[in-house]
């Protein structure tokens, strides 16, 4: 089977965003709309991506960052059909099959995609065009049907009639064409009546009116072409892309206890037997061990989970940080660039930031890392074995060795050696009486 390419539209402004973001950047599952759409794109792997940019081009070529993707800008967003013009324009002639996405469209499943293609060389249309029925198809495009039930046109909702609105079945704005055979069709599209734009969804009157073959493939989850133009739409998505990470993990053996309060990131992976509890938000690209438990409340962001680690609740792991297996995190401990070993434990209110703690080390009750001394992050490391009394300070950097003890209250600014106990503390004195003498001379 010939390789297809893809081509993908993502100039539009997206006015109803009311952003200076370009609509394609905003973050779904904390990733650019766009990245969802390539990645789809990519496992079909295409001949070749093109991608048609124009509103904050520069920055959505930053955003994405792929050398494979060819683009393309369009200089004024004159509407779809100009997006793909712009695009032969640029890149000479595609041939062969073609994919035309819309950048908007995230939640598209690439097995989708080969459905079409399936259609496709079934019946070697000019045209494959997704369709939806929506209960509401409020704002998408219209699919029209002649008597015989033929695909004849697309109809947008602005130039729609009240009995044309009233169809369910929606264009989608995935296509997939034979390159060839639309050029000709493609060129012919003129002004739209309303808003004067070149709708690409003429081409399907157009093909039709020619008497070429245009077919359409319904698909079967209609959520899955959710476009985004608003930020209700956006939310909606988000919803629904978050609803498909956790089926996928409880499928795959993590428990989620009351799974509509929890947030996993698309680039989060679970190893089995993993328990989650409500309202955990683990983002970016975190990894989480086998038998590990994630406590209520807790932030975990880019970071590493060992085998049978306790996390929680209300714990923060900033991006770099390594819990060891059966190493305990606990309620208000703040991680940052942390790495506790194995079978360490920070229980309880602790900050620790560019921090190594040793196997089994314990680390008390309020005890912070002093990191950062107004211009640079210095480290603090701890060897195993080491136990951390209550509320002491690691002024870094500093060491401590392997079995050391530091006790409560210490404010360790030099290195302890092994086995050594450091302590640094304000002795304690007792005034006798000092209460009352203080209330006499008060109420005198
Ligand atoms: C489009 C379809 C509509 C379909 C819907 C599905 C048209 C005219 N309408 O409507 O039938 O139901 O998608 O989501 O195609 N773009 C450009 N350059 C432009 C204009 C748009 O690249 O000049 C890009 C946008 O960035 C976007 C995509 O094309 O990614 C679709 O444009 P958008 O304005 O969102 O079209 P819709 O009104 O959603
Ligand atoms: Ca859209």
């Amino acid at each position: 089977m010939q390789k297809a390419s893809v081509l993908i539209l993502a100039a539009g402004k997206g006015e109803r965003m009311r952003s200076k973001l370009p609509k394609v950047l905003h973050p779904l599952g904390g990733r650019p709309i766009l990245s969802y759409v390539l990645e789809t794109s990519r496992s079909l792997k295409p001949a070749s991506i093109t991608v048609v940019v124009g509103h904050g081009a520069d920055e959505v070529k930053k955003a994405v960052k792929d050398p494979r993707i060819r683009w393309v800008l369009q200089r004024r967003q004159r509407g779809t059909a100009d997006a793909v013009r712009a695009a032969w324009e640029k890149c000479g002639s595609f041939r062969g099959p073609l994919y035309i996405l819309c950048g908007d469209v995230p939640l598209l499943k690439a097995e989708t995609l080969a459905k079409m293609r399936e259609a496709f060389e079934k019946s070697a249309p000019a045209l494959t065009l997704l369709t939806a029925t929506l209960r509401n198809p409020i704002g998408y495009g219209r699919v029209i049907r002649n008597g015989t039930g033929r695909v004849s046109r697309i109809v947008e909702e602005r130039e729609a009639t009240d009995e044309e609105r009233a169809v369910r079945e929606i264009n989608t704005g995935i296509y997939l064409v034979q390159a060839e055979e639309i050029l000709a069709a493609l060129k012919r599209i003129g002004p739209s009546a309303v808003r004067k734009e070149y709708y690409l969804t003429d081409l399907v009157g157009e093909l039709a009116g020619e008497g070429r073959p245009v077919e359409a493939v319904a698909v079967e989850d209609p959520e899955e072409c959710l476009g985004i133009n608003s930020r209700e739409e956006l939310a909606a998505a988000e919803g629904r892309l978050q609803q498909r990470i956790r089926e996928r993990w409880m499928r795959r053996g993590v428990s989620l206890r009351d799974p509509d309060s929890i947030w996993i990131g698309p680039d989060v992976v679970f190893e089995p037997d993993v328990l989650v509890h409500r309202g955990a938000i683990l983002e970016g690209a975190c990894r989480v061990g086998r038998g590990a438990e994630v406590l209520p409340y807790s932030v975990i962001e880019s970071s590493r989970i060992g085998r049978g680690a306790r996390i929680g609740p209300f714990s923060h792991l900033r991006p770099g940080s390594v819990v060891g297996d059966g190493a305990h995190v606990g309620n208000f401990v703040e991680l940052k660039k942390a790495n506790l070993k194995k079978g360490a434990k920070a229980n309880h209110l602790s900050y620790l930031g560019d921090t190594v703690v040793g196997e089994r080390t314990n680390i008390g009750a309020g005890t912070i890392t002093c990191n950062y001394d107004g211009f640079k992050k210095h480290r603090t490391v701890l060897g195993r074995d080491v136990f951390v009394g209550s509320d002491v300070q690691f002024v870094a950097p500093v060491k401590v060795g392997r079995g050391a003890w530091i006790g409560a209250g210490t404010t360790v600014t030099r290195n302890v050696p092994s086995g050594a106990l450091a302590v640094s503390r304000v002795e304690q004195r007792n005034m006798r009486g000092w209460v009352r003498k203080k209330r006499r001379m008060m109420e005198r």
